[in-house]
Parts: C-alpha cells; structure tokens; sequence
C-alpha cells in the first residue's frame, strides 16, 4: 500500500520508498507492535501490565537494560535520577533568556541540545559510563527543564527539587507548586500522568526514533541525537498532534456545528482530523485505550476536583468524535481509529497543563525510548550512517547562464 520501485541507476539498484512504509532500517530488541491487533509490548511485556503494575522509571530501565531491575537496581536507579534533578545556575541563566512566549518544544529541544555544553565530561559516546551519566542526566534535568518552562510562562519563580518524592509526584510539584492544583489532594492526576508517561515511552522506529537513531548513526552525541528527535516530535503529523487535537475539540464546540457536520466538511475539503490514523496501528491504537480510560476516572469524579468547566463538554465531543469515525465508511475503509494524542490532552488539561506544553509532556515520556534506542544503535555491529539514497528527476548536465542573459 505504497509506492515502492526499485530503479536502475549509474551506479546500482535503489529502492525509491517514500515514508519508509516498506523500509526497515534496524533490527531491534525494545518494543513489539502488533498493529493490526491493537498490541504494544516492551521487551515482551504487554503496556497493559506495566501500566497496571510497574512504574515510568522501571519502564525506562526496562527499556534500556532488556529486564527488570532488581529491588536494589531500581532503587539506585531511582536515586541516580532524583539527585541530578538540579540544574546550575548558569543553566538557568540560559533557560531564562528564551522569550517567555517561545514555543515550549523550541525551547526544550535547546536546552536539552545545551546539555552536551553544559555537561561536556558526559559526550564522549565511546565511553559506556559516560553514555550512562549522559542518559541520567537527560531524565532528570528534562523534569526540571519541562516545569521550567511551565512556569515561566506563568510568570512563577523555578521550583528545587524534593529528592524524597517520585518521579511523577515532583514533576507536577516543581510545576504548580502545592498545594493549589488538583492534584495534590488526589493521586489519581499523579498516577494518570504516570500511566501517560508510560505509554509514551517507547514506540519503535516512528518519526522521532528513527531521526535519533540517524543523528546517533553519525555519532552525534546522545544529548544532539535526543534534541534531533524532540524537533521531529514537535510536528503536527506527529507529537504535536496532542495540541492540535485539543484545538480542534474546541473548534467543534465553537463553530455551531454538529460533529457529524465538521467531519462532513473535513472529508469534503481533504481536512485531516486530529489525532485520527497512524501508519502502523490499523486496529484501536492501546495507548489510547488506555488514556481514554483514565480520562474517564478523571471526568467521573468532575464533582469533587477542579476540572476545567468545559472538561466534559469536549470530552463528549472527542467522543462523539470517535464514534462517528468508526462508523463511517470514509474512516472504516482506511482503518483510521483514534490514536495516542486523541484523549491525552484531556488529560494534561484537567491536571493543569496549557495545550502548547502537551507535547513537552509527550517528550519527557518518549526520553526513555529515544536513549534505549540510540544505545541499541550504537552497539549494534550492523549500523552504518543513516544515509538514504534518492532517485534523481532535476535537469541533465546544462552550461552556467551569466545574469546579463538571462
Ligand atoms: N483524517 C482524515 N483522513 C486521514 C487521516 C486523518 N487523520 N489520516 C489519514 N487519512 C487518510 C489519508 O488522506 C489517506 O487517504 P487516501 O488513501 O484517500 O489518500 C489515507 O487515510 C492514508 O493516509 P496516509 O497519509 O497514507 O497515512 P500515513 O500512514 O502516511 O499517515 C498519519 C499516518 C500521519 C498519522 C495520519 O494518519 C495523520 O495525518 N493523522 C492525523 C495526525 C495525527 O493524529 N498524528 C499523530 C499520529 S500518532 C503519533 O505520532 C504519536
């Protein structure tokens, strides 16, 4: 389902294979998709079962390592992250001299591609313990970066860190500070935010992945390589499609429309909807399974928490949204069904999060994946350079015009 030929040229046979839908580039140990039955498993484990019983940083060194930590290793691991949180204060200085209106994931992929600058002893890709120290360093300082950012935009001062808490729980505390959002009083927005990262944490050769890996091929530093990817996240067709969904619910809401009738005029004018299709799941993508069904605690208990007024009104639309799609012929026929970034931004939302830092969210989950993937490249004696070829359709050999006679 996809244009794939092989030409002849001067110099050999190249397969032309736009989007890569044919393509593998690697083999890899880290994340089995089963896209046409709705599976998704990191090192063999099924996302359901790590996100009913496992946590974001036992994740991440599942990721890495092929199996689960022991107590002790997790416990160290633990430990390793939550005391690098810290940044320095020249560190800082740089983060405060973004505008405060830049787009959070401009000003993530920065700072974290500064963090090769800022910790040069942790770059020499060569050197195992520095590919460890460089790995530790990006999973703590992106918690501090991300709520950086967060509060900046909000005029409020950076939080320090508080080494006795978890991953997740000192995220959203370095973020709005206790005890005025709604999650303090509530693990159910800490672990919501926990099950998300989860999900995020890996999902094998997509966009950002393969751009790390390509940018790692080239021996770029991990720091370099996990910025490249962070750029390549921040687009709509891909990571950004979390804001865009959540802009596009409002839109509905607004335009005086039904939903049927926006989805009528999306498919009459070649409109795409927002956080429909993915190019691998043609089944109900799992990860959305999973979001919806926490978006949906989180709207159940709408009474007692501070939610957004309008938090069920969009839900019902993203609803109505996806009910429509799988009952229409447009979306059956392509097996467009919801993806990762169709209710996750509910979610960001009712836990406090303006849309422009939902794909920084989406980031800080998808840091484990991006370095699991980068260290399998790096150790594996098949990688070559990323380096696709083209088939070339320009002009044939032609003489240089000078400007007076053209
Ligand atoms: N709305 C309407 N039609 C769509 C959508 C959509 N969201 N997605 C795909 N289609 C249609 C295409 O127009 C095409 O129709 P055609 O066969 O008549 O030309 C057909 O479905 C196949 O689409 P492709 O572009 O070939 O699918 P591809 O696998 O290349 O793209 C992608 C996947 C980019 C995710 C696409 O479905 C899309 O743009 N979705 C909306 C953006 C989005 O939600 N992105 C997040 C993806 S998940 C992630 O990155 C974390």
């Amino acid at each position: 389902d996809g244009i794939v030929v092989s030409k002849l040229r001067n110099d050999g046979w190249v397969t032309l294979d736009p989007g890569f839908l044919t393509t593998a580039q690697c083999e890899s140990k880290i994340t089995y998709i089963d896209g046409q039955h709705s599976i998704l498993r990191y090192r063999g484990y099924p996302i359901e079962q790590l996100c009913d019983q496992s946590d974001f940083l036992e994740v991440a060194w599942l990721l890495r390592h092929g199996e689960l930590p022991t107590k002790a290793e997790y416990d160290q691991f633990c430990s390793d992250i939550n005391h690098k949180t810290m940044v320095g204060e020249d560190f800082r200085t740089f983060m405060g001299s973004f505008p405060r209106s830049a787009h959070p994931m401009s000003v993530l992929a920065s700072a974290v591609n500064a963090l090769a600058a800022f910790y040069p002893d942790t770059t020499d890709i060569t050197d195992s313990d520095q590919l460890d120290e460089a790995a530790k360093v990006i999973m703590a300082k992106v918690r501090t970066i991300v709520s950086y950012i967060f509060r900046r935009r909000r005029d409020e001062p950076m939080l320090y860190p508080d080494y006795a808490r978890g991953y997740v729980d000192d995220f959203l505390r370095m973020c709005f500070a206790v005890p005025y959002e709604p999650f303090e009083s509530d693990p159910l927005y800490v672990h919501a935010l926990g099950r998300l990262l989860i999900i995020h944490a890996d999902h094998e050769q997509n966009c950002s992945t393969s751009v790390v890996r390509i940018a790692g091929s080239a021996h770029a530093n991990l720091y370099s390589a996990v910025a490249a990817g962070i750029n390549a996240l921040s687009g709509p067709l891909h990571g950004g499609a979390n804001e865009e969904v959540l802009r596009q619910l409002k839109a509905i809401r607004d335009s005086g429309k039904t939903v049927k009738e926006f989805v009528d005029d999306a498919k009459a004018n070649g409109h795409r909807i927002s956080g429909l299709g993915h190019r691998v799941y043609k089944s109900y993508d799992p990860r959305a399974a999973i979001a919806r069904k926490y978006l949906e605690k989180i709207i159940d208990r709408e009474d007692t928490r501070k939610l957004p007024a309008d938090e069920r009104a969009l839900f019902d639309v993203a609803v109505e949204l996806e009910d429509i799609a799988r009952h229409d012929d447009y979306f059956v026929s392509r097996h467009l069904y919801p993806n990762v970034d169709f209710y996750t931004g509910l979610i960001y939302r009712a836990i406090g999060f303006d849309p422009a830092m939902f794909t920084t969210l989406f980031a800080l989950g998808r840091i484990p994946g991006w370095i699991a993937q980068y260290r399998e490249m790096l150790a594996d004696p098949n990688t070559k350079i990323g380096r696709p070829r083209q088939v070339y359709t320009g002009e044939t050999e032609r003489d240089y015009v000078p400007f007076d006679q053209r």
